[in-house]
């Protein structure tokens, strides 16, 4: 094999409560990307459409986590990668994941698959870090693995595979304005108060018993954010707004995507998501921000292979 094209997916990160460890996959909205080998050795970033970014390789999240594995690979030929952006970056929905997982996962198939997912997902992170200036996973496993993703930890790296009730449906809302995820963390405190990591680790806690026990009443009382949430939401134009009409109408929860500016609601059923993303579009069709909704089932496949040549 030669060369792959492969789908790489968005992705909600945090999950309300889970600040940097949780994470899922979604279903309609990714990037492709199209990874060859050439004689040429090294990264060669050669085509990028959709958005402008940089191309040359350590300056772009897919050439960086690139980079780190062909560093540990050593093959004797080089790689070639082209990016088609669907996903805005500075979106919250994982852009740069989708770019830094495409490059080493599509590198992976070309080797024969030297590299397991854990391994991919360390490699991936380096791309990440260029794009938040610091190493979370949060958003590169759940596209890695599919579903939902608890990361254990970083150093050493531990991913851990969470259960997906098959009824869960998301609902995205993205402003079409751009938060950068290293200013959005840069506003956060250093330290929280003793009574709000009580909440969060009991929200983390009851969630994910909640995902093993397919008990969509506790999923609702668990996506609670106390501690991110009051800080971030103010960066995000008619957050309690939208966070209410989903609500209101039958969302299990509603929350900042990662690092905004999107919004993300979960859902029992595609109808109640079509319900939420009807209210939520009303929301901001009053407002004059251009924005886009999505609604998606969880991907419980994550990263997928499009097509191969020999
Ligand atoms: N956990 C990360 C954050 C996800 O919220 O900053 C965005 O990269």
């Amino acid at each position: 094999m030669n060369e792959i094209k492969i789908f790489s997916p968005a992705t909600v990160a945090n999950v309300s409560c889970g600040f940097d460890v949780l994470g899922f996959c979604l279903d309609t909205i990714g990037d492709e990307m199209i990874i060859k080998k050439t004689n040429k050795k090294g990264i060669h970033i050669t085509k990028i459409e959709g958005y402008d970014l940089p191309y040359e390789a350590q300056k772009n999240v897919a050439g960086v986590s690139a980079l780190a594995m062909l560093e540990d690979a050593k093959p004797d030929f080089g790689f070639e990668i082209e990016i088609f952006k669907n996903i805005k970056p500075g979106s919250g929905v994982g852009s740069s994941s989708a770019s830094a997982v495409g490059s080493v996962f599509g590198m992976n198939e070309l080797l024969g698959k030297p590299y397991n997912k854990t391994q991919l997902t360390n490699f991936a992170m380096k791309g990440e870090a260029l794009a938040s200036q610091c190493e979370h996973a949060d958003n590169i496993a759940p596209a890695i693995f599919g579903g939902f993703t608890l990361v254990k930890s970083i150093a050493p790296l531990e991913v851990l595979q969470l259960p997906t009730p098959k009824n869960l449906f998301a609902v995205i809302i993205h402003p079409q304005i751009e938060i950068k995820t290293s200013e959005s963390r840069a506003i956060l405190p250093k330290k929280i108060d003793l009574k709000d990591a009580i909440t969060q680790w009991s929200n983390v806690g009851s969630l994910v018993h909640a995902l093993h026990t397919n008990d969509y009443e506790l999923l609702s009382k668990s996506l609670t954010d106390v501690v991110v949430e009051p800080f971030r939401s103010q960066l995000i134009p008619h957050f309690g707004d939208v966070r209410n009409a989903a609500l209101e109408n039958g969302a299990l929860g509603c929350g900042i995507s990662g690092s905004g500016p999107s919004i993300f609601s979960l859902c029992f059923g595609n109808e109640n998501a079509q319900n939420v993303a009807k209210a939520i579009r009303n929301v901001y069709s009053k407002t004059e921000i251009p924005f886009e909704v999505y609604v998606s089932k969880i991907n419980t496949e994550g990263i997928k292979i499009l097509n191969t040549n020999a």
